[in-house]
């Protein structure tokens, strides 16, 4: 009997030895293993989210393990299962669907992998590490005050982003501090007021047509939360004769954008430095992976917890700053704007 109970503990061991083996974690030895769950390619900043990361963690010696889910959650979770099953150290995830991706933090913690939310914050979870973005309020404001004191009267379109995108809840809600004043005073008329389902400019198209259609072209402003919906809307507007004559805001600072507005078909778009965003993540998953101490500067509500959260800032782009803003900074070049 006693003979019998030792084999079955020496099985049990080997068998736990095994398992462990079976999601290759890092030694300390080995390099540190990062794995990136993005939502989609897009838009020209998740391109450039992704170009950043993959350079800066080559110069880090890290080893970064990349997944794109093309705007579909079920893709998503089946790619965070494999990042998890290839025994990543930290995981970076910029969520699809702000509260379906709660169930891919709890999946993580189970393994023991830290979790950075990336750009878009997961909510309904308290098993989140980290929040990093940007002011998305603030991006907002920058879009309302823009728009509100260029039309502060008449007729406007109010877009806003994915109703599954978290970010698209915060841009409104900053930019609405500005505009719901003149509507409450009844000097702005709204006549059109929709999210753009997966932030597809097709169906930014299709809001901006039918508010035309159903108003006899009589639109002075318009508010779209990005710039590829802000493309659509103007497609909308030149199909009409409109294009440059009603002012549209913007964001992400997108090459196709930075041409509009100096053609002057775009009014606005808001720049977000992808590239600081970008070297902040794979910082700050080297320094969760070392145990070291993450600085963080303010704390996101995500429902259930404060987050710690590193929030960047952002800026307005007009024509007349985008030389100062885009191109002295390096983020495009002089033909970009041709
Ligand atoms: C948001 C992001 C924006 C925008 C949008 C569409 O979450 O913050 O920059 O591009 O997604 O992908």
């Amino acid at each position: 009997m006693k003979r019998l109970l030792s084999i079955l503990i020496t099985v049990l061991m080997v068998a736990t030895v095994f398992v462990g083996c079976g999601k290759d974690k890092a030694a300390s030895s080995d390099k540190i293993k990062v794995g990136l769950s993005l939502p989609t390619q897009r838009e020209e900043r998740w391109v450039r989210d992704k170009a950043k990361m993959e350079a800066v963690a080559e110069e880090m010696g890290i080893e970064l393990i990349v997944k794109v889910a093309d705007a579909n959650m079920q893709e998503q979770t089946t790619q965070v299962e494999a990042l998890l099953n290839q025994g990543i150290d930290v995981l970076i995830l910029a969520p699809h669907d702000a509260s379906a991706a709660a169930s891919l933090v709890e999946m993580a913690k189970k393994d023991d992998v830290p979790v950075i939310s990336y750009d878009r914050l997961i909510t309904g979870t308290d098993k989140l590490d980290y929040y990093l973005s940007f002011d998305n309020v603030k991006v907002g404001e920058i879009q309302g005050k823009f728009i509100s004191e260029m039309v502060s009267e008449g007729n406007y379109i109010i877009m806003s982003g994915a109703p599954t995108d978290n970010n698209a809840k915060l841009f409104k809600e900053g930019a609405m501090k500005y505009i719901q004043p003149l509507i409450d005073s009844g000097k702005i008329n709204v006549i059109a007021e929709q999210a753009v389902e997966n932030w597809v400019p097709e169906n930014a198209l299709k809001i901006v047509e039918a508010a035309l259609a159903a108003n006899d072209n009589k639109v002075d402003g318009i508010l779209a939360p990005n710039d590829g919906t802000a493309g659509a809307a103007i497609q909308a507007l030149a199909a009409q004769g409109l294009a440059g004559q009603v002012p549209i805001t913007g964001q992400d600072a997108e090459k196709s954008a930075a041409k509009r507005i100096m053609e002057g078909t775009q009014s606005m778009t808001v720049f977000k430095d992808t590239r600081d965003l970008g070297k902040a993540a794979i910082e700050i998953a080297v320094k969760i992976a070392k145990g070291e101490k993450v600085e963080t500067n303010s704390a996101v509500d995500n429902g259930v917890v404060e987050v710690p959260t590193v929030s960047l800032d952002a800026k307005v782009v007009t024509k007349d700053n985008i030389k100062e803003v885009l191109i002295d900074s390096g983020y495009m070049s002089e033909d970009d704007l041709k």
